[in-house]
């Protein structure tokens, strides 16, 4: 064997299995860290971020089976070609007023509506929880946060902001709120766990609800998610402002999910994008929505080219969700708009939506006298809620959607959709009839 297939063949062995052929693999890494622990349980926050700037390249860091006090929010950034295994557990403190003391003091770049507690910043990245279930864990304490219905100063759990990155066997146990942020390019989640399902509540009960804890944000490029399994209170998977080409297959979502989501976009007018993104063969559980999308009335920008196939309903507030007129209804009436547009949507798939729906169209978020998510007419019998804004919505279609009300036959399914936001020959292609009233299958025939 040569020299240069020798190097050829231990390199691609530590190539990230991406989505994308990356064009340059690293070397494979040399040095080795292992992140000292504090046996009394103080914070370790110091040990992780020595054994971090010691092995920012090239290296191997290693975490011992054992529970690591993160009491510090902090910036991992600086790293290229590291391969991080979380043998042991990462906990932050167990106690609100500290997490929000800290978390109001950090300097970790901040997401949309929140500051992570840990940010990873760098190339070559791989950040791998031991295949243990007792290990490879977040521990967010937000139980506690829930019980007392504590929304202030709340972090977001991680930033994973990497080009060429892994995130494999990871698992949040009780979040405080938000979870991952994937902003980075060219990066794989596999195997992600999320608990984020309060132990003595109901998806219908306000106290104690898991407010906000989305499992994975994504604003990256590139990005796949392959196996999820997580009980929470928000979004399973949101794709928000700048993704590109996103694969997320083979999921469950349970407790009360607000579902595969894009979006929101555009708020306040302004100009967002989402393009590529495909949603396969997920189950979802008590979810308040299946497939959603949500975008700001008066907003711009667009979103194209969005699939979701195979979603298995069991319990499901609402199948297929879409409004391109979003406003926060519990803080009054729709605002008063001038751009005379929206955010444009194109060639959305649905197909093979199964299962059946919940008796409740909402969930315990509700906690104003006008849900967030009221629709007028909106009975819980629906599998299809499109609220397009008139004109800008191109090339939508419906294939096999075999949805049945809680205790009530396939036939009973209904939809809500205004013919009169049609563009001109979109029936023809919608595959079901753009009406209020009874779900009726349409063939999809050609555009145009
Ligand atoms: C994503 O992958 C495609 C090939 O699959 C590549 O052409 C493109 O440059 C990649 N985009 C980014 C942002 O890495
Ligand atoms: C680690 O911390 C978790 C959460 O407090 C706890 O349930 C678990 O028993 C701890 N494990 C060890 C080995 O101390
Ligand atoms: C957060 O920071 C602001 C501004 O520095 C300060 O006024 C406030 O008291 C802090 N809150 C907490 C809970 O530390
Ligand atoms: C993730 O996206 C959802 C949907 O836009 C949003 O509600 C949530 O606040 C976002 N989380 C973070 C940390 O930005
Ligand atoms: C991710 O890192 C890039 C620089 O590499 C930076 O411009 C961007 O703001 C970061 N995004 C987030 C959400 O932290
Ligand atoms: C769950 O338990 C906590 C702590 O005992 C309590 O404060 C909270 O009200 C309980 N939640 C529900 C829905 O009963
Ligand atoms: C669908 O996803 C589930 C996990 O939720 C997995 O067990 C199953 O093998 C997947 N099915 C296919 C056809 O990939
Ligand atoms: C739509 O997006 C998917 C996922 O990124 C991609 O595989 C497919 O090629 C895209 N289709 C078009 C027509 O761009
Ligand atoms: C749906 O929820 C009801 C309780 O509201 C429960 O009785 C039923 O078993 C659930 N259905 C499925 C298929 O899990
Ligand atoms: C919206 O416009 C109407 C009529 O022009 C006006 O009465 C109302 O006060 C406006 N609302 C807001 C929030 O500006
Ligand atoms: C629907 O929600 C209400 C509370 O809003 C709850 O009392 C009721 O049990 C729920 N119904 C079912 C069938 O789960
Ligand atoms: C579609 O719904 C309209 C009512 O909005 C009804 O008049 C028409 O017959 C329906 N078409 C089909 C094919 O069911």
């Amino acid at each position: 064997m040569s020299l240069f297939l020798l190097v050829v063949l231990l390199t691609s062995l530590y190539a990230v299995p991406g989505t994308s052929t990356s064009t340059h693999h690293p070397r494979p890494p040399t040095k080795h860290c292992t992140v000292k622990h504090n046996h009394d349980g103080s914070d370790d926050s110091a040990n992780i971020l020595h054994a971090f700037t010691a092995c920012a390249t090239d290296s191997f860091i290693t975490f011992l089976p054992a529970n690591y006090s993160a009491y510090t929010p902090i910036t991992l950034a600086g790293l290229n070609n590291v391969v991080i295994h979380l043998n042991g557990n990462l906990l932050l403190p167990n106690n609100i007023e500290e997490v929000q003391q800290k978390i109001n003091v950090s300097t970790n770049q901040p997401s949309t509506y929140a500051t992570p507690w840990f940010y990873f910043h760098g190339s070559n990245v791989q950040l791998i929880g031991s295949a243990e279930f007792e290990w490879g864990r977040f521990y967010g304490f937000g139980n506690h946060w829930w019980d007392l219905g504590v929304r202030t100063l709340r972090p977001q759990l991680a930033t994973f902001n990497i080009t060429n990155g892994l995130m494999r066997n990871l698992k949040v146990i009780k979040p405080v709120a938000w979870g991952w942020n994937i902003p980075g390019t060219d990066l794989r989640v596999e195997n992600h766990f999320v608990d984020a399902k309060p132990d003595n509540g109901t998806r219908w009960n306000t106290i104690s609800f898991p407010f906000n804890t989305d499992g994975i944000n994504i604003s990256g490029h590139n990005v796949t998610v392959a196996s999820y399994y997580g009980h929470n209170g928000d979004d399973c998977i949101s794709i928000i402002n700048g993704a590109q080409n996103v694969f997320a297959t083979n999921g469950f979502c349970g407790f009360s999910s607000h579902g595969l989501s894009i979006g929101s976009l555009g708020s306040k007018g302004s100009f967002q994008t989402v393009q590529d993104v495909v949603f396969k063969n997920w189950t979802m559980d008590g979810a308040v929505y299946g497939a959603r999308f949500k975008s700001w009335t008066g907003g711009a920008g667009f979103a194209d080219n969005v699939t979701w196939e195979d979603i298995k309903l069991v319990n499901v507030s609402t199948a297929i969700f879409l409004t391109q007129n979003y406003f926060d209804q519990s803080l009054g009436p729709p605002p008063n708009v001038t751009s005379n547009s929206s955010t444009h949507i194109s060639n959305f798939k649905y197909n093979n939506f199964y299962g059946g729906l919940n008796a409740n169209w909402t969930d315990g978020t509700c906690i104003t006298p006008v849900c967030w998510n009221f629709v007028e007419g909106g009975d819980a019998t629906q599998s299809i809620i499109f609220d397009l804004y008139p004109g800008t919505a191109l090339n939508i279609s419906v294939g096999s959607i075999k949805v049945h009300p809680f205790e009530k036959p396939y036939t009973e399914t209904t939809v809500i959709c205004d013919p009169e936001t049609l563009v001109p020959g979109e029936q023809a292609t919608l595959g079901f009839n753009c009406t209020r009233g009874a779900y009726v299958r349409t063939p999809i025939g050609s555009s145009g």
